[in-house]
């Protein structure tokens, strides 16, 4: 390295510790548990890279994003942040941000490439051993998902994945291959990343894997918009429930862990001083997350959806509800943003197919009056409404008893505009804001007594952004995508500084002046 470079690194850094110390900031450790988990996530797809390597098979994304001209940026997975080859690095920086946990999820076509049907891959099981082991050493508790988004494409050519009761079986499988592998050092299993979306984009606009839809509503050879999502959506819950069963009868007294599954979470605000929309409001929330929580927390669909959906939504049967019971120890919530909800049944909306609870008679606006309701970024219908977490969990603990919750996701996407410098991805002093914010809020529920136990910065690197490609960055460290170099933005050192105490950041101004300053 030259000595130009030295002094232009060392400049940056200077910077940036300058830059955090001047951001005002209410929030401190210590408003947390001592046994708070505190990390980063990250998805197998979107930063292992290694795709065919050591004889992992072809996932469904591997395929999917092949096919030319549905990604933003023409681009894939197959290298991403060469997490696989860099793990350890990766690691080191964890430990230097002074996290205690980091969220990661297991690629299923690397562990087991052909599903049930063939063996276990012991490259697979060595490399995630591995990281496990790494992490342990460094004090880090791995918190595993077990599909996030990804699973091998030959369950997708031999029987449709998830629109066939088939893969209950298969995941269950997967699932009990995992526990028995990594359990006596894994206490935190995710069962599925965000199964809301998953079957939205997958089965009602065919933007992600297996891409189907019906005509109107997306690009795609098969699928039925109308019924496919629920078909898909039901043998995911009953695949959850398979896993968790298994994990509870083999393996849950003698490894001691818990096991959960991550929804997305929006907040919604009614568009107008209405009870038709603080009705809308309240469907919107069902038709999204109750959908899953209410059957496997619950043992039932909400009942706006049985209402609405009628036999379009398919029935658990008696056996099934039996399996639904106590189906799991902790929500995970992945919360980004909040948006406005007005009611479509007795109201005029313009048809929209691209809202996904039309079948709610919701419609969905980020924009009320052409004024948004919170400060837009990069990506489209995210906007900075740092309450809204407070008042998801709030909802949350209140419908489910308040069963013990993780925030697995939060987190801020800069646009990866050609024109900007290296310095302006590092200086996101807007990510900052947008963090110690959300995280204020979050204390708020958690003083009104929500049980939450934990909160995941998304995400540790910049990665692969499913439909956006490498077009959006949300990491805490810039990944040059030529180089795959790693450098620290100023939103890690902030982390670190918040988790380390290494400078106090409970300072200067009452906390109105810094909700000011801070548009909050
Ligand atoms: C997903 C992540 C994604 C993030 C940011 C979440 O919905 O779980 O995989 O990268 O949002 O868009």
């Amino acid at each position: 390295m030259g000595r130009a470079t030295v002094v232009v690194e060392v400049g940056v850094v200077i910077v940036l510790l300058q830059l955090v110390s001047s951001i005002n900031c209410i929030l401190d450790r210590s408003q947390f548990p001592e046994t708070f988990l505190f990390g980063t996530s990250t998805s197998a797809y979107q930063v292992e890279g290694g795709y065919l390597e050591d004889n992992k098979s072809l996932s469904n994304w591997d395929v999917f994003t092949k096919i030319s001209g549905r990604f933003k940026d023409g681009s894939n997975g197959d290298i991403a942040d060469d997490h696989y080859h860099r793990f350890m690095e990766d690691v080191e920086l964890m430990h230097s941000l002074g996290v205690n946990s980091y969220r990661f999820s297991i690629s299923w076509s690397r562990v087991l490439p052909s599903g049930r049907f063939g063996e276990i891959n012991p490259k697979g099981i060595e490399f995630y051993n591995k990281l496990i082991n790494a992490l342990i050493h460094k004090g880090i508790q791995p918190f595993v998902t077990l599909i996030h988004y990804d699973i091998p494409q030959e369950l997708e050519d031999r029987y449709g994945s998830w629109l066939n009761s088939q893969i209950q079986e298969d995941f269950g499988y997967f699932a009990d291959v995992c526990f028995r592998a990594f359990g006596d050092r894994v206490k935190y299993w995710v069962t599925l990343n965000e199964p809301n979306f998953m079957v939205l984009f997958g089965y009602l606009f065919g933007s992600y894997p297996p891409c189907h839809c019906s005509k109107m509503y997306g690009d795609c050879q098969f699928g039925d918009s109308k019924t496919e999502p629920y078909i898909a959506a039901h043998n995911i819950i009953l695949s959850h429930a398979t896993a968790v069963d298994i994990y509870r009868k083999k393996y849950q007294v003698e490894q001691g862990g818990m096991i959960g599954i991550v929804m997305n979470t929006y907040w919604y605000e009614p568009f107008r001083n209405l009870p038709a929309d603080r009705l809308a409001v309240q469907k919107a929330l069902s038709f999204f997350v109750g959908w899953f929580l209410d059957p496997i927390i619950l043992g039932e669909y909400p009942p706006e959806m049985q209402r609405l959906l009628g036999l379009r939504l398919p029935k658990f049967s008696l056996e099934e509800k039996k399996k639904l019971e106590n189906k799991l120890d902790f929500i995970g919530i992945n919360h980004y943003t909040t948006l406005y909800a007005k009611d479509c049944m007795f109201s005029q909306c313009d048809y929209d197919t691209h809202q996904w609870l039309w079948d709610a008679s919701v419609w969905l606006t980020g924009e009320k009056n052409g004024i948004p309701i919170g400060v837009p970024t990069a990506m489209p219908r995210f906007y900075v409404v740092p309450y809204g977490l407070e008042k998801v969990v709030s909802y949350l603990k209140e419908r489910y008893n308040n069963t013990p919750m993780f925030i697995t996701e939060n987190g801020y996407p800069q646009g990866n505009n050609p024109s900007d410098s290296i310095e302006d991805f590092l200086n996101d002093s807007r990510r900052v804001e947008y963090i110690s914010n959300y995280m204020d809020s979050l204390t708020v529920a958690m003083r009104h007594g929500a049980d939450v136990r934990g909160y995941f910065i998304w995400s540790l690197l910049d990665n692969f952004e499913w439909n956006f490609g490498y077009t959006l960055r949300f990491g805490l460290y810039h990944v040059d995508f030529n180089t795959l170099k790693r450098t620290p933005k100023l939103s890690a050192e902030w982390y670190k500084q918040f988790l380390t105490g290494a400078k106090t950041l409970k300072q200067k101004g009452s906390e109105t002046e810094v909700r000011q300053q801070l548009h909050y």
